[in-house]
């Protein structure tokens, strides 16, 4: 066993976090949006925030053991490497960021909330959050397959962008398009909600 197999690893583990962080983030996002009840949607929100650490975890996993793989056997010119540090700092710093800011007024609206209302599943429904969420998903897919091909400039620059540009893009579009809203689920108040949950 060599050093490098250990940082490999590590690197694995950083993996492991940002997609577990990226699936529970987007399943309880969209319950939330939309189950139609200020009390569930606040725990849900619960299940959200915890994902905000993940991603600065996932950031220091990830850099960390990458810089020494590439400084032991690669080298920072690398288009590869040097594409994987650009979007790992977007999807940790931006990703961390957008995540807090919008979680936190999220959390400020359903606090304030008595009821479901549609100024609220507006909110909730924050097109700059989502389409950040969604695009730091989709350029970490294509990380994914630049760490795995190793490819040369092109891709390098290419795939990052387009994969970036496409998962923003249904971020935007599914929370514009009122899916999970809650929107028609609003019958479903706090008082009705345990015995007539949202489909
Ligand atoms: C979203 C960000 C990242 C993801 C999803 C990711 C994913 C991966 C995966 C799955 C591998 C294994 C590939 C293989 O064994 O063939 C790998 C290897 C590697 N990654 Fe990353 N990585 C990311 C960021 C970084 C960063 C920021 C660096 C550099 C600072 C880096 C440097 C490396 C190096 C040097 C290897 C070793 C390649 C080898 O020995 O085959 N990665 N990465």
């Amino acid at each position: 066993m060599t050093l490098y197999n250990v940082a490999l690893f590590v690197h694995f583990i950083g993996v492991i976090v940002l997609f577990i962080a990226f699936g529970v983030g987007q399943r309880a996002g969209a319950r939330m949006r939309g189950v139609g009840s200020v009390e569930h949607a606040l725990l849900w929100l619960g299940l959200l925030k915890v994902t905000t650490p993940m991603f600065p975890t996932a950031l220091l996993f990830l850099l960390g053991s990458g810089s020494y793989m590439a400084a032991e056997a690669w080298s920072f010119t690398t288009p590869w490497i040097i594409s994987g540090i650009v979007a790992i700092l977007l999807i940790g710093v931006a990703g961390t960021g957008v995540a807090i800011r919008g979680f936190g007024r999220m959390e400020a609206a359903l606090e304030a909330a008595t009821t479901w209302t549609r100024d609220l599943a507006s909110v909730l429904n924050d097109t700059t959050t989502w389409t950040a969420i969604y695009a730091i998903n989709g350029m970490s897919f294509a990380a994914l397959w630049l760490m795995v091909v190793k490819p040369g400039w092109g891709q390098s620059v290419v795939l990052p962008t387009a994969f970036a540009l496409i998962g923003g893009a249904l971020g935007y579009l599914s929370v514009r398009r009122g899916i999970g809203t809650g929107v028609g689920n609003e019958a479903a108040t706090d008082e009705s909600y345990s015995t007539n949950p949202p489909s």
